[in-house]
């Protein structure tokens, strides 16, 4: 991952696979051109560093030269294309192919035709290393594509995000989030999760998705989800873990720029991990930690026994019952503290303390992440 400016990216394209491509586009121009010497243009900045490789590959006698064009600001294309070189020589009657880094809108190609409009060359022929198709919405055909690539934006192999990225002999595409701390939080009855959780999120700015709130809006709200979670709860079954991840991906995605997650009640299982892992993948992002509070049993049985006078929770008056819960959390949560410490992911916190010193000890493995 790389990050510029305030802009994170991830690998995309390799150098090798970059020069494949512009080897592939160097020999069909060539065997379409046959024995005439073709004008290679080149679209200034962004295709200095793809004309340079391109003329090294191109097989056969060529000449060069470059026009300067400027059309983007930031990661949006404009309309207002800008020339700043334009051509300087006479060109009636040669062939000419417009060397393009990318084409995205196709604006620019749009200003390039204008330019060539008067020029009376044999043949005005376009190619481009990379294509966006589904941003494209022009008609002017395009003669040799390198690849087509997804709508989003990228940089590197000459092409910039705000001046810098230019130099990269790779490409690397904007990622979908950007940098995100995402932890699992963990802890037995009565270790105080709730309040951690609640002093964490104002903190780091994160977003707390507890699976039990997650579960009990959807069911509230009738929505497409939370009735089929209900259908199976209904029947008595456990809901599929697939109808869990779906809901926590909606959530994740309505708070797609935040600066990371706090969840909560999930994962229980090894599976319910795994799931984890590749919905945090599929936003370019990933699980950072699990934290679990550890507090002694006794302390606990004791902290439940004294909010259960209060509470007025059944589950929280009589001993055994927790016990039993906090037996249960422990046999449960052993598998996942394995799964998270084998990738060395698993912090605990010593949940004894005032909430001011717990909150503090949290602090500290969070802000190592
Ligand atoms: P178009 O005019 O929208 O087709 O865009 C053409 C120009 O926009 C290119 O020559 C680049 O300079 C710039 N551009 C388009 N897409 C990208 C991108 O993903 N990253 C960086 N620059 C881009
Ligand atoms: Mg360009």
């Amino acid at each position: 991952m790389i990050k510029l400016h305030d802009l994170y990216f991830k690998p995309f394209i390799s150098a090798k696979e970059i020069d494949s491509a512009v080897q592939t586009m160097a020999d069909d121009i060539a065997a379409d051109l046959g024995d005439e010497v073709p004008v290679f243009i080149g679209i200034l900045n962004g295709s200095f560093m793809l004309v340079s490789d391109f003329v090294k590959k191109y097989p056969k006698p060529c000449e060069v030269t470059f026009i300067k064009l400027a059309s983007y600001e930031g990661v949006k294309s404009t309309e207002d294309i800008q020339r700043l070189i334009g051509l300087t020589q006479d060109l009636t009657g040669r062939t000419v192919v417009i060397l393009e880094d990318i084409i995205d809108s196709g604006n620019t190609l749009e200003e390039v035709h204008r330019i060539f409009k008067n020029e009376n060359v044999k043949q005005l022929l376009i190619a481009t290393l990379f294509y966006k198709p589904e941003a494209y919405d022009k008609d002017f055909k395009l003669h040799y594509v390198g690849m087509e690539i997804p709508n989003k934006f990228i940089v590197g192999y000459g092409l910039d995000y705000n001046g810098l990225g230019r130099d990269l002999p790779a490409v690397y595409q904007l990622k979908t989030t950007q940098h995100m701390t995402n932890i699992v939080l963990f802890g037995p009855p009565g270790a105080g999760k709730g309040t951690q959780a609640n002093f964490l999120k104002e903190k780091y700015d994160l977003i707390h998705i507890s699976t039990g709130d997650v579960f009990r809006f959807n069911i509230k709200n009738e929505t497409a989800l939370g009735m089929l979670a209900k259908s199976f709860m209904d029947k008595g079954e456990l809901v599929p873990d697939q109808v869990t991840i779906d809901m926590l991906n909606k959530e994740v995605e309505k708070n797609a720029d935040a600066k990371g997650f706090i969840f909560d009640g999930f994962p229980r299982t090894n599976a319910q991990a795994k799931a984890l892992d590749e919905l945090m993948e599929d936003k370019d992002s990933q699980i950072n930690a699990m934290v679990a509070l550890e507090v002694d049993d006794e302390v606990l049985v004791e902290r439940l026994l004294e909010r259960g006078k209060t509470s007025g929770r059944t589950d929280d008056s009589d001993e055994n019952i927790i016990r039993n819960r906090i037996k249960q959390y422990y046999t449960k949560t052993a598998i996942l503290k394995d799964y998270y410490a084998d990738q060395n992911k698993y912090f605990g916190v010593d949940g004894v303390g005032s909430i001011e010193d717990i909150t503090v000890r949290l602090s500290t493995v969070l802000d190592k992440l």
